[in-house]
Parts: C-alpha cells; sequence; structure tokens
C-alpha cells in the first residue's frame, strides 16, 4: 500500500526509461482472474462494486484476461444482467463511453442460483472453467461475498465442497473478500471464522472495512511515518484527548430491516470508528507490510482498558430539521418498530493503556441524523505548560489542534495562536492548512476501487485480519450487553449534535467536543 523502496518485481519488465504513470500501472495491473460476485443484483453491486470495476477498466488497471461472474436468486439474462448493470455505472459513476463500456460488458457474465444448494457452485464451476479456456482466467479466483452475513457460511462451504478454492500454495489462487457486518457480536464473528477457515485459508480471507479504501485514511499512515515532526509529540507528553466523530446527515433510509437489528455502534462504531482508532494510535510498524501494520493495529485494540458502560452514550433522533428541511424521528421511519431501542447515535470514551496513551481519553462519536456530513479526527494538543502570555496581556492562550479531515473538503488543519497586529494584539487562533483539491490535481480513487484491486493483486494491508475482527467485537460486546439488558437510548433533535450525555462524556474532565 505505502510504496515501498524499490520498484516492485511486475514493474520490473517494464522499460526503465518508461514513463512513471506506465510502471505504476504495470506494478499495479492483477495476473489474469475471474471474480465472481454472490448478490450481484443487490445494492452494493449497483452502487458500488461495478462502477469501481469499471473505472478500473477505463483505467487500464484491470488484466487483460479479466472475467466477471454475477449471481444471485432473479432469472436474468447475461444482456439484462449487462443492461442493469451499465444503468448502474450512470447512476452511481457517469454514462460510460459506448465504446469503452462495451469491451468492459463483454466480460460480464450471469448465473442464477440459490446459494444454498450444491447445484449452484456445479453451475458455477463449469462456468469458471469455460472462462480459463476462452477467456484465460488461468483459474485465479476472486470471491465477493456481497450477501447478509447467514448467507456466507453456506457460501464457504460450498465453495470448498465444490473444490472452487485452491490450496494457497498451488499456482493459481482463490480469495474472497467478505462484506461487513462482520458477525453481530464476538460470538457470531468467531462462528463466522470458523466457518470460513474450514474452506479458506486466513491468508485467502479479507475483511472489508471501505473506510481503509478512503485516500486520506491511506495518507494517516504517511503523515504520521513519512513525516518526523510529528512522532516527537504524538503521546501522552503533548496531547490531552483525540476526538474522532463521523457524523451523518442522512436518517435510516431504506434500510430499517437492516439497521433495527444493528444500530449505530454495531454499524459504525465496531468497523469504521475503530480503524480510524487504530490507525491514528498505533505505534510505527518494523516494516510496511501487511502483516507488521495489522499487527500493530490489533495491538491498539488489545490496550484498550475494557469499557464500562458510563463510558458510553446511545442516542436516537427524534423529529427535527437538518438542512432547513423538517424530517421524522427514527421511531416514525419505515420500517422501524414503534417502541424501538436502537441506537442511532453512539459515543464511546476510551483509554488505551500503554506507554504512549496512558491517561489520553479517545473520545468515537457516530450518529445518523446529525448537522453535517463530516468525517474528522481532532488532536487536542496540552495547553503550553508556562503561559507567560497570559500574564502578559489577560489572554489565556488556546492550545494548539490539529485537525485530519477525512471526507468531506479533505484536508488537514492545525490550529495555533497568533498575535493580532497592533500595539496591544491579542492573541488569535490561526490555521495552517492542506487541502487535497488544491495541493494535488487527480481524482483520487474511490474506495471500492482501490480495495478490490488490493484483493486481486493479493495485498491485504488494508482489510481487517482474524484477531482484528474478533478484537474489535470483544471492545464492544460489553457495551452492547449493556445496552440489550435495559433503558433506552436518550433522543436527541434531529439536526442536533447527539443527546446531552455526549457533551457530558467529555464535561466531566472540563472538555468539549469539536464540532466540523
Ligand atoms: C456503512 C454503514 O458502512 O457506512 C452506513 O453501514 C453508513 O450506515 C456508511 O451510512 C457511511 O459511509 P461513508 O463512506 O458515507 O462515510
Amino acid at each position: 500500500m505505502i510504496a515501498p523502496p524499490s520498484i516492485p518485481a511486475a514493474a520490473a519488465a517494464v522499460a526503465p526509461g518508461a514513463p512513471l504513470g506506465e510502471r505504476m500501472r504495470s506494478a499495479r495491473t492483477p495476473e489474469p482472474l475471474a471474480m465472481v460476485i454472490f448478490g450481484a443484483t443487490g445494492d452494493l453491486t449497483r452502487r458500488k462494486l461495478v462502477p469501481a470495476l469499471y473505472r478500473l477498466a477505463r483505467e487500464r488497471l484491470l488484466p487483460d484476461s479479466f472475467a466477471v461472474v454475477g449471481i444471485a436468486r432473479d432469472e436474468l439474462s447475461a444482456d439484462e444482467f449487462r443492461e442493469r448493470m451499465r444503468a448502474a455505472v450512470e447512476e452511481f459513476d457517469e454514462a460510460p463511453e459506448p465504446a469503452e463500456w462495451e469491451r468492459f460488458a463483454e466480460r460480464l457474465s450471469y448465473l442464477s442460483g440459490e446459494f444454498a444448494r450444491p447445484e449452484c457452485f456445479l453451475a458455477l464451476s463449469r462456468r469458471l472453467g469455460e472462462l480459463d479456456r476462452e477467456r484465460g482466467t488461468a483459474g485465479n479466483r476472486l470471491y465477493y461475498l456481497a450477501v447478509p452475513p447467514g448467507i456466507v457460511d453456506d457460501i464457504a462451504a460450498h465453495l470448498g465442497e465444490a473444490g472452487l478454492v485452491c490450496d494457497p500454495e498451488s499456482p493459481c489462487w482463490s480469495r474472497v473478500i467478505v462484506e461487513k457486518p462482520f458477525g453481530r457480536d464476538l460470538a457470531s464473528a468467531r462462528a463466522l471464522n470458523e466457518v470460513l477457515l474450514r474452506s479458506f485459508d486466513e491468508r485467502q480471507v479479507y475483511r472489508i472495512d471501505h473506510y481503509l479504501g478512503k485516500e486520506t485514511v491511506q495518507n494517516l499512515l504517511v503523515f504520521r511515518f513519512a513525516n518526523v515532526i510529528w512522532e516527537p509529540v504524538w503521546n501522552r507528553n503533548y496531547i490531552d484527548n483525540v476526538q474522532i466523530t463521523v457524523s451523518e446527515t442522512v436518517g435510516v433510509e431504506l434500510r430499517a430491516g437492516y439497521y433495527e437489528r444493528s444500530g449505530a455502534l454495531r454499524d459504525m462504531v465496531q468497523s469504521h470508528l475503530l480503524q480510524l482508532l487504530m490507525v491514528v494510535a498505533m505505534e510505527p510498524p518494523a516494516s510496511y507490510d501487511a502483516e507488521s501494520i495489522r499487527s500493530e493495529k490489533v495491538k491498539v485494540l488489545r490496550g484498550v482498558r475494557p469499557v464500562s458502560p458510563g463510558d458510553a452514550v446511545r442516542g436516537q433522533y427524534a423529529a427535527g430539521v437538518v438542512a432547513g428541511a423538517a424530517v421524522s424521528g427514527y421511531r416514525e421511519e419505515r420500517g422501524v418498530a414503534p417502541d424501538s431501542r436502537t441506537d442511532t447515535f453512539a459515543a464511546l470514551r476510551l483509554c488505551v493503556e500503554n506507554w504512549r496513551w496512558a491517561g489520553v481519553p479517545f473520545y468515537l462519536r457516530t450518529g445518523k441524523r446529525l448537522p453535517e456530513k463530516a468525517t474528522e479526527i481532532t488532536v487536542q494538543f496540552r495547553p503550553a505548560p508556562h503561559p507567560i502570555l497570559d500574564t502578559v496581556q489577560g489572554d489565556c492562550p488556546a492550545p494548539n489542534q490539529l485537525v485530519l479531515r477525512i471526507q468531506p473538503q479533505e484536508g488537514i488543519s492545525l490550529f495555533f495562536e497568533a498575535k493580532v497586529p497592533g500595539l496591544a494584539g491579542p492573541l488569535h487562533p490561526v490555521s495552517m492548512d492542506f487541502d487535497y483539491q488544491t495541493a494535488f490535481t487527480g481524482i483520487s480513487p474511490e474506495a471500492y476501487e482501490r480495495l478490490l484491486l488490493d484483493a486481486m493483486l493479493g495485498d491485504p494491508t488494508l482489510f481487517a485480519r482474524r484477531d482484528e475482527a474478533e478484537a474489535a467485537w470483544a471492545l464492544v460486546d460489553p457495551v452492547l450487553e449493556a445496552w440489550e439488558s435495559g433503558g433506552a437510548p436518550e433522543p436527541y433533535p434531529a439536526g442536533s449534535w447527539g443527546p446531552p450525555g455526549a457533551e457530558r462524556l467529555l464535561a466531566a474532565a472540563g472538555r468539549e467536543w469539536r464540532n466540523a
């Protein structure tokens, strides 16, 4: 993921004087493969997977010998499937250029089948054999399980039984990408891992979290480990607290069926927010290979003090106003129980108990129907130790703040104190800003584009390892249990920053959230 110091082996075939773009492209082109999408008529395939594959094809990042087999229960012809996918690309990317689309579409095919039945996998095996012969896909397979967790077991078991998973030591490869939610608690995540690992080796399992595919999240590693100025201050001596906020303006939309059984803690904190926490708090890895990075990340979760119910706040949105429009409360949404206790907001105070972070709280919060769509990490530094300016001017310097904007308006701002010009100029916070759009001209790849390409290339750095997924559940499990056994979430009006309990979580220590 982070460019290694030498040019990767695949690039060696390209003339040394070739332009960098050409070398990069060559270095990043996967071997021939067939990709199988289970759940091919679902929302994820339409919104994310096929548009991302199309963009990769347009950017010439897919191998010439590449084919996609979509599988779902619906009876569709290959042409109908292709037409649906063309419409999806038009809706979620841009209207495809006809010749470009034709080149891509001829690689798409469709199989209708029941994932619980062995016949479906026999048909798949036949189709994959044909693709190997006709398209040169060389026995390499990437399975994408874009299906609800309850079906993953069946698919994994059948793939194994039908002989559709290569031995990891054999010349061809098989990999499986598993979508979130990866289980609904520690016990179910462990069970899911066990089922997967009966058919696959851990090296073949790619647990996806699309936050890790975001350019700004990858840049956090570069920001921390490619610059010397942060490391000396990146610890308890200089940092007072860290805040991670993922706020959304949308409500539950049409996903009540899923969300009612999930809630904000499972849907967002266990996955995306804990991933951000790991990247911010991890130790520098000994090298930038996947295992070193993932091992350092998981150590962060293992170091978190067990979360007590007093360190957690849950909320549920009531009717309110978002972006000037009146919106209904969660319990009035379609498909939601009128007495639902599902959390649409969750906030946690976490303590990472190690030499670097002892005593520095990490505050995490996420919610639906908040005033802004924003993902931000705020590193709040301690106040200057000797407030000389305070004594002289009666002006208390504000502590420094580093704000890492993951989305939107991707960038980084460092806030520091300056003297307002003038004979009696008071202090005023100003900022130094890095803005992606001004600094770089190219378009950033979308998260799924990056992650699909990495899985095709066999780079698991940006995917969760088994221990990581389980450690994340182990962290939130006690809170889930406490919430399930009683009480109800605190209501908050849609368009506000969450329930009063979230403010109290920080106010108790004289702190407050930074709101975007
Ligand atoms: C998904 C959650 O994983 O992430 C959704 O299931 C949420 O509920 C989404 O809306 C947010 O992703 P992003 O990339 O828009 O921040």
